[in-house]
C-alpha cells in the first residue's frame, strides 16, 4: 500500500467559481441546489450561503433511488424544519422531478403573488442550479429540459452563452450549472466524497479508502452487502478491516501469484459495488449526526 493517506484537492478555484455564481445570480429569482441523498452534508459547499446570501432555494436530494429511503424521508424533514424546501429526485431516471416546479414557486410565492397584485398575470420567475461536480447537474438540466443538452465541463472559468429554457407554465432555467468545488477542510468531507465517487480515486489511496468504506459498512450491516459477500458467519465487530478486504478478495477469488490475495482488486471491486449501490440503498450521512 502506498502512503499517499490523505486527500489532495485542487487548491484556490473558489474565487473564479464564486465570481461566476455570482454573475448569473443577478439574473435569476431563485437557486436549486443539488446534493447528493448518500452525503448530504459533504455533498454541499458552505460557502454557497455567502455566495447566494438570502436568495430563495430549493434543494435537491438527487440520487435517491441509490440512498436510504428512510434517510432521505429525515433530511427533506431536518431542511423543512430550517426553512428549507426540499424535494428527493432521481435525475437518472426522472422520478421526483415532477416536483420541481411545485416547489419553486412554493419558495416563489410571496414575490409571485407581490408581482402578481401589480398586475402581472403569470410573472416569470428565472432558475439556476448549482452543486458539486457529479451530482447530476447535467442530469437534472437533460431530464427537466426534456432534451439531450451537452454536458457542460467541470471546470470553474467555463462560460458559454447564457440559454433559458422553459419549465412549466412560468419558470425559466439557466442551462449553464454553477460548479461548486467541494469544502475539503474535514478529511471525513472527503472520504465521503471519495466513497461515492464524487472525487477520483487518484486522490486517495484505494486500499485505504476501501478499509474506511469497511469500517462504516461494518458498523451498519447493510443485508446486501452481507448478503453479496456471504459475511453471514463473520463477526464483523472483531475483524479488523484489512482483514476483511482480504476476505473479500479471497471470496471472489482475487489472488495473485504465490496464492496471495489481490487487495487492490478487491477494494476497487468493492468500491464500484458500493457506487453503485449494489451493496444496499445506503445514506452515509445522517441529519443531526456526527461525520464518522
Ligand atoms: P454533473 O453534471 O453534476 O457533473 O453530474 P452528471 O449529471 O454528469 O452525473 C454524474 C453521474 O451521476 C452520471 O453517471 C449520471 O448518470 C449519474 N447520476 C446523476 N443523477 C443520478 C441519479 O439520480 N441516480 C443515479 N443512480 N445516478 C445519477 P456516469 O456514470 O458518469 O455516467 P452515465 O452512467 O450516465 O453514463
Amino acid at each position: 500500500m502506498s502512503d499517499k493517506q490523505t486527500i489532495q484537492w485542487f487548491p484556490g478555484h473558489m474565487t473564479k467559481t464564486k465570481r461566476q455564481i455570482q454573475a448569473n445570480l443577478k439574473l435569476v429569482d431563485a437557486v436549486a441546489e443539488i446534493i447528493d441523498a448518500r452525503i448530504p452534508v459533504s455533498s454541499r459547499n458552505p460557502d454557497l450561503n455567502n455566495i447566494i446570501q438570502n436568495r430563495p432555494r430549493v434543494i435537491l436530494l438527487n440520487k435517491c433511488d441509490m440512498a436510504n429511503r428512510t434517510a432521505t424521508k429525515m433530511w427533506i424533514d431536518h431542511f423543512e424544519k430550517q426553512g428549507i424546501t426540499a424535494v428527493a429526485v432521481d435525475c437518472k431516471s426522472g422520478r421526483g422531478l415532477n416536483k420541481f416546479p411545485a416547489a419553486v414557486n412554493q419558495v416563489l410565492r410571496k414575490k409571485i403573488e407581490r408581482l402578481q397584485s401589480k398586475g402581472m398575470k403569470n410573472p416569470m420567475m428565472r432558475i439556476m442550479i448549482v452543486g458539486i461536480p457529479n451530482v447530476g447537474k447535467s442530469s437534472f438540466i437533460n431530464r427537466i429540459s426534456g432534451q439531450n443538452r451537452a454536458k457542460v465541463e467541470d471546470r470553474p472559468g467555463v462560460t458559454r452563452g447564457n440559454q433559458w429554457f422553459t419549465i412549466g407554465k412560468n419558470l425559466e432555467m439557466l442551462d449553464t450549472p454553477g460548479v461548486l468545488w467541494p469544502k475539503f477542510d474535514d478529511q471525513i468531507v472527503g472520504e465521503h466524497l471519495a466513497f461515492t465517487g464524487a472525487v477520483k480515486d487518484q486522490v486517495m489511496d484505494i486500499e485505504l479508502l476501501a478499509m474506511r468504506l469497511l469500517d462504516f459498512l461494518k458498523s451498519l450491516k447493510p443485508a446486501e452487502f452481507i448478503e453479496r459477500f456471504k459475511l453471514e458467519d463473520v463477526e464483523l465487530e472483531a475483524i479488523p478491516s484489512h482483514e476483511l478486504l482480504e476476505l473479500i478478495g479471497r471470496k471472489r477469488g482475487m489472488l495473485i501469484s504465490g496464492g496471495e490475495i489481490d487487495t487492490e482488486r478487491a477494494a476497487i471491486m468493492l468500491l464500484d459495488e458500493f457506487r453503485a449501490a449494489k451493496l444496499g440503498r445506503i445514506t452515509v450521512e445522517m441529519p443531526n449526526g456526527e461525520l464518522k
